[in-house]
């Protein structure tokens, strides 16, 4: 029997969508019913989360009398390519999946982004539903449509806005991930606090312990706020035309060192830590950001067992890498800032001295 701790609505008209948080969820099909109305569906995964749980998948689609075509990609960011995607197109022709034929996403968030782009082009479109299996993935990665691959010169650079019908968060899956990636998805959830949620910040500065034990209310309760909140924002400005930039909240910082490193070296989330921690003291040099905050955010990553040094590649290399971002506009770095905990701004109003001084600093914290 499944349980059902919390249901989100991404408000988007039409195109508007349930996201369903609980427990036990992929073993029942009722639940999965609504968003499977077609003879065939074909499940996205990979070759680590394929054998853990498509066989509970695959029971409770065929109960519904669903025929289920599998797919089953190789694991990993460098897989997240034009070559997968193809693999993808060529499994789904030789199927003879159609138009509605129902893609899902079983994975964290390679595996959803890959497919969520293949949805939005198969067929010029065929629906699609995120079963994230991450922390990462279920508190952010699943939500919002954003999907693609990465290039050679730089990640998620070709994609597709794209929503999908529905997202099932069965917070069982996240007990078999390795603890560097929860951690990793932990960063992702400190960020809805530090941008949006004083109240969920400090829940957080509590409730770090019982997350890492994992705990099923603690996880219940902090999933269902980040996708709250992501919710709202996607619903409010879905293309990122202003508001929805805020969720990249250390992304500038953070990507200039997954790109500095090389990709790879250290995990999306980790990278971001250290980056919402240089946001921050960017935000404290601009008189934002009091030095009690700028504590509680390095106190709180801390116990999220996240990194909060920025390893030193060097100002000008930073400075460069960072120039990359999809929101620079006019060679202008866009920066999210924070105003206060729970406050994040868009900003390219900050001096390009303040932002060196926090990019120097890195020499002497690596
Ligand atoms: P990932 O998909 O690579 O998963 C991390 C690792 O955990 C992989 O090895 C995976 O196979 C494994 N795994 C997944 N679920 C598991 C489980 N339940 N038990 C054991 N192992 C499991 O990485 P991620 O952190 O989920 O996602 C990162 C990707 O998401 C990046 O490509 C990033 O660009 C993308 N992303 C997209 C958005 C968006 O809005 N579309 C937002 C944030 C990140
Ligand atoms: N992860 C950032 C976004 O969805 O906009």
């Amino acid at each position: 029997m499944s349980v059902l701790l919390k249901g989100v609505r991404v408000a988007l008209g039409e195109r508007s969508y349930p996201i369903l948080i609980g427990s036990g969820l992929l073993s029942d099909p009722e639940r999965l019913a609504p968003l499977l109305r077609a003879r065939t569906a074909a499940v996205i995964s990979n070759d680590v989360v394929g054998p853990l749980y498509l066989p509970v998948l695959r029971e409770s689609v065929q109960a519904l009398g669903i025929r289920l075509v599998e797919i089953e990609l190789p694991d990993g960011e460098k897989h997240k390519d034009w070559t997968t995607l193809n693999r993808i197109f060529d499994a789904l022709l030789a199927a003879r999946c159609d138009r509605r034929t129902p893609l899902l996403a079983l994975g964290g968030g390679v595996v959803g982004d890959l497919t969520g782009f293949a949805a939005a082009s198969y067929l010029r479109g065929v629906p699609f539903v995120q079963i994230p299996t991450t922390l990462l993935a279920q508190v952010d990665s699943s939500v919002g449509g954003k999907t693609g691959i990465n290039h050679p010169l730089g990640k998620n650079m070709i994609g597709a806005f794209y929503q999908p019908q529905g997202v099932i968060a069965d917070l069982d899956t996240l007990r078999s991930l390795p603890r560097r990636e929860f951690c990793s998805g932990l960063a992702e959830v400190i960020k809805y606090g530090l941008i949006q949620d004083p109240d969920f910040f400090a829940w957080l500065e509590e409730n770090m312990p019982r997350l890492l034990d994992r705990d099923a209310d603690a996880l219940a309760h902090a999933v269902g706020r980040c996708c709250e909140i992501k919710a709202q924002i996607v619903s409010a400005d879905e293309r990122e035309g202003g508001l929805r930039a805020i969720l990249n909240l250390g992304h500038t910082f953070g990507h200039a060192i997954e790109a500095g490193l090389g990709f790879g070296q250290w995990l999306h989330g980790e990278a971001v830590s250290a980056g919402m921690l240089a946001a921050a003291r960017l935000s404290a040099a601009m008189g934002w950001l009091s030095r009690e905050e700028v504590e509680r955010t390095w106190t709180l990553l801390e116990a999220a067992g996240l990194p909060t040094a920025s390893p030193d590649l060097g100002t000008a290399r930073y400075l460069e890498l960072m120039s990359l971002d999809k929101k620079v506009e006019d060679g202008q770095i866009r920066l999210i800032l924070l105003r206060g905990i729970g406050q994040a701004v868009v900003s390219a109003d900050y001096p390009r001295s303040a932002l060196e001084g926090v990019l120097e600093g890195f020499r002497s914290a690596a």
